[in-house]
């Protein structure tokens, strides 16, 4: 304990080195950029920056970007007076940032497993450099909240945007699906801040906001097979099980329900589950912790944490990260309205392409150590990180990771989507490495965390770096059977 509180002073320390200069640059007038990651954690991290900055009184931008390339880096090199801050992205890609930008002040708010020492002009606050876990106790939006709260005091109020940044970078792996670790801290800044309470409760999705057999579909960690997005199943499902789902004329949500007729739920699905051959551990996750942020109206999306993550996910899978930024920075009226839409545009082309799925069951290949999911052109580049994490959670043999991957035509490449176990993570295994190691093989990029992680590599390279991802893997489960 004492070695973690350490830790946690050092990455303090070096969150208040980035907010010196932030303040140094907001002092002399600069222009601030910041660059974020597309996804939920990304969003939160730009937002929160974005606040910060804006009570800074700072003149700033901020760019939400698919993934971290040379592209970004010449764009940067050519902005001179502005100082750039790099929010959940950056740190896997030291190289290029150290050939691009070599002597040019930059900041690094980041927790992917770095490949290498930046250039003494950067300053790099990442908690994997302090050896706390990065994929699971501090995410991109916790770090940048951390340096925002160094930058002032006040923005400790903003701390649940660091809570929904965590949760959408799926980092309740603590017991009972909690936040653990540095999250933990931050947990507590937001309940003193009166944002946020911590309850246990089944873990459906809309708890707040959608009648039951439709909370029952949408869930989808753990993936229920013939249940997660089969709203009229669900319907007799939960019929069958006696469950009353309507009061008067309205339906009835999740909070409405005794204790009673939710353990009759859970052992609803547990029976189903096991029956389907599921271990007791997908059924676990069913219940945990429950992240409701008490200042956002009943019945919307944004009361419980994870719903307001897939929001934000939803904005910036569909093109329109804008918006979601802009609710992490206060916006409730149009914004909000157009993020709805996003959202079940999301959905809707979620269920499509695991309906697609269902049909092509040729598309998923076994090989060796891995799975490969085949998405082609039909699942979208956006769309693949999503439909990787949901079919993670239901494969055949869960000791082998899923890698999945989107023709992107237009830029002759690959996108490629990796999960795996946490089983595997604890031996040891990491997926970030042999991401990285197999995309720079074949000319292209990889990294992230070791239970998710991506790349992007030439098109024309696609058999081989997948033949060459399976010997990897194949070649680390050898390492971890001999303990090794
Ligand atoms: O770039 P970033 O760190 O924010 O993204 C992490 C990604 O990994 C998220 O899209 C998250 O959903 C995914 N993830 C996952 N399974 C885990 C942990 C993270 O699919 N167990
Ligand atoms: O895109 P996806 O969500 O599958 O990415 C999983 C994780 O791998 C994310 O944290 C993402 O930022 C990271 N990643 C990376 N380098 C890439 C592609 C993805 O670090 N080239
Ligand atoms: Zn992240």
């Amino acid at each position: 304990m004492a070695d973690y509180d350490r830790k946690i002073r050092d990455l303090l320390k070096e969150t208040r080195k980035a907010a010196e200069i932030i303040l140094e640059h907001i002092e002399k007038g600069n222009c601030i950029s910041i660059f974020s990651h597309m996804d939920a954690d990304g969003i939160s991290a730009a937002g929160i920056m974005g606040v910060a900055l804006s009570r800074a009184e700072a003149k700033f931008r901020v760019r939400i970007e698919r993934w971290f390339d040379e592209k970004i880096a010449d764009q940067i090199a050519m902005e001179r007076d502005s100082l750039p801050i790099l929010t959940d992205m950056g740190s896997g890609y030291i190289d290029i940032l150290n050939k691009s930008l070599k002597g040019r002040r930059l900041v690094i708010l980041d927790h992917h497993q770095p490949n290498g020492e930046p250039d003494e002009s950067f300053i790099h606050v990442n908690p994997g450099i302090f050896g706390i876990d990065s994929a699971r106790d501090l995410s991109g939006a916790g770090t940048a909240y951390l340096t925002a709260k160094a930058i002032s005091k006040r923005n400790r109020d903003l701390a649940y945007l660091a809570v929904i940044g965590a949760l959408g970078d799926l980092q309740d792996k603590h017991e009972g699906r909690s936040l653990g670790g540095v999250n933990n801290l931050i947990v507590e800044d937001a309940v003193e801040s009166g944002c946020l309470k911590v309850e246990t409760d089944l873990l459906l999705f809309g708890r707040e906001t959608r009648p039951i057999h439709k909370a029952l579909a949408y869930t989808t960690t753990p993936f229920i097979p013939g249940i997660s997005g089969e709203e009229d199943k669900c319907l007799t499902f939960l019929t069958e099980l006696g469950i009353k789902l309507k009061e008067d004329d309205r339906w009835r949500a999740l909070r409405d329900l005794s204790q009673e007729e939710k353990r009759k739920i859970f052992s609803g699905i547990s029976d189903y589950l096991a029956s389907h051959g599921y271990n007791l551990d997908a059924t676990m996750g069913l219940v945990g912790a429950v992240y409701i942020l008490v200042k956002e109206e009943r019945w919307t999306p944004l009361r419980d944490a994870r719903e307001f993550a897939l929001l934000l996910n939803a904005t910036g899978r569909t093109g329109k990260p804008g918006l979601g930024v802009a609710i992490c920075m206060g916006d409730r009226g149009r914004c909000l309205e157009e993020a709805n839409r996003a959202l079940e545009d999301y959905r809707k082309r979620i269920t499509e392409n695991l309906r697609w799925l269902d049909e092509h069951p040729d598309r998923l290949e076994e090989m060796k150590g891995i799975y490969v999911l085949h998405g082609g052109q039909t699942i979208n580049e956006r769309m693949i990180s999503a439909i990787s994490t949901i079919l993670s959670t239901n494969l055949p043999n869960m000791e082998k990771p899923i890698i999945a991957y989107s023709v992107v035509p237009e830029e002759g490449l690959i996108k490629i989507s990796a999960r795996t176990t946490e089983a595997l993570t604890q031996k040891g295994f990491n997926l970030a490495e042999i991401m990285r190691i197999a995309a720079e093989k074949f000319s292209g990029k990889g990294g992230g965390h070791d239970i998710a992680a991506g790349a992007q590599v030439p098109l024309e390279e696609r058999k081989r770096f997948l033949r060459f991802v399976d010997e990897l893997v194949m070649k680390e489960l050898r390492k971890i059977e001999d303990g090794s």
